[in-house]
């Protein structure tokens, strides 16, 4: 009789039939075997499986995410089980009770509930955990992000620095510390370049591109109207793009625009477009690393790494526009 067999039985497997089950118990009684738990504990623990929950399963910058997860994992024989929050706390809840119940050996996630104490119940199980590109609020975890404030002042400082002297923004969710960091990064962006903020020139969305079309469409009833925009994600981007078009302006022309996260088609659209690019597959690379460290050494001090991004500049800020000077300069 095989040990797969004997396991399932002690472990109330309903795949084993009755005379077979009689004659394990009937040696367990004999041998007055006792299973050892702790053992079987460890053994369950050390599982070779990762779960990973991303907010959006449709966004190019999740997918390149997971592809840096993923060949991390691989690298150290890891496999990895994906979930999609769909950026809903409740829904996020399930996924994760649901890897946890798989004895995954550890979790990346890119939290989308800003409650305190949202995801203490993983703290308390035990389960090792990165926050990945997003961090929980007062959660004492490991977390792997981007210079999300100097990349976003980076953008918005070179939009000044070509003379557009009314720099709109469409924001992400504040419920979000990504959100809130590249706001902050606009915000000390006019500062610095001695421009007027103004209320009436921001707009926030949902980081998706239905949100950044009606944040854009309401940016333009503005007047008089912003010259130039920063977008604080990438689906955002294309829904201003869209609302753009269809109020028949052109970018950079009447409009210049920078995004925030490149994406994969961003040189070759038209205008080819000024991002601020993060490293994504590397974050996933380092988030998944720092995970098989936590595996390893679960007391070691909590790591918070934020990698760099940088300005990508192509036609749709309006550089190289012909005679693009401030107009009060
Ligand atoms: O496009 C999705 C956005 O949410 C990205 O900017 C990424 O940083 C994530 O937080």
């Amino acid at each position: 009789m095989s040990s797969a067999t004997v396991s399932r039985v002690l472990s109330a497997s309903k795949f084993v039939s009755g005379a077979l089950a009689e004659r394990v118990w009937a040696a367990v009684r004999e041998l007055d075997y006792r299973p050892n738990q702790v053992a079987r504990n460890l053994r369950a623990r050390a599982t070779s499986t990762i779960g990973v929950v991303i907010p959006d399963i449709q966004n190019p910058f999740f997918t390149s995410l997971v592809r840096g997860i993923e060949d991390a994992l691989q690298a150290q024989k890891f496999t990895l089980l994906l979930a999609n929050s769909d950026g809903d706390s409740a829904r996020e809840r399930v996924c994760l009770d649901t890897l946890c119940a798989e004895e995954v050996a550890g979790l990346l996630v890119v939290p989308c509930n800003a409650e305190p104490g949202a995801y203490d119940h993983l703290v308390k199980q035990g389960v090792p955990v990165v926050a990945v590109d997003r961090s929980p609020t007062g959660l004492n975890v490991d977390v792997v992000g981007v210079t999300n404030e100097e990349g976003a002042r980076a953008a918005v400082l070179h939009l000044a620095g070509l003379g557009w002297d009314r720099i709109a923004l469409v924001g992400g969710p504040l419920s979000t510390n990504v959100a809130v960091e590249r706001e902050q990064g606009y915000r000390r962006a006019l500062d610095d370049a001695g421009l007027p903020s103004s209320a009436s020139l921001v707009e926030r969305a949902d980081f998706r591109e239905e949100g950044g079309y009606q944040a854009m469409v309401n940016l333009l009833r503005v007047t008089p109207r912003p010259t130039a925009v920063f977008v604080a994600n990438n689906l955002m981007a294309m829904g201003a793009l869209r609302a753009i078009s269809d109020a028949g302006l052109r970018v950079p022309d009447d409009i210049a625009l920078v995004l925030f996260d490149d994406i994969p088609w961003g040189a070759r659209v038209n205008p080819p477009l000024t991002a601020v690019v993060q490293p994504t597959y590397d974050l996933g690379v380092s988030a998944a690393r720092i995970l098989l460290d936590r595996i390893l050494e679960p007391h070691r001090p909590v790591r918070r790494v934020a990698l760099q991004t940088t300005l990508i500049v192509r036609a749709s800020c309006g550089a190289g526009l012909p005679g693009r000077t401030r107009p009060d300069s």
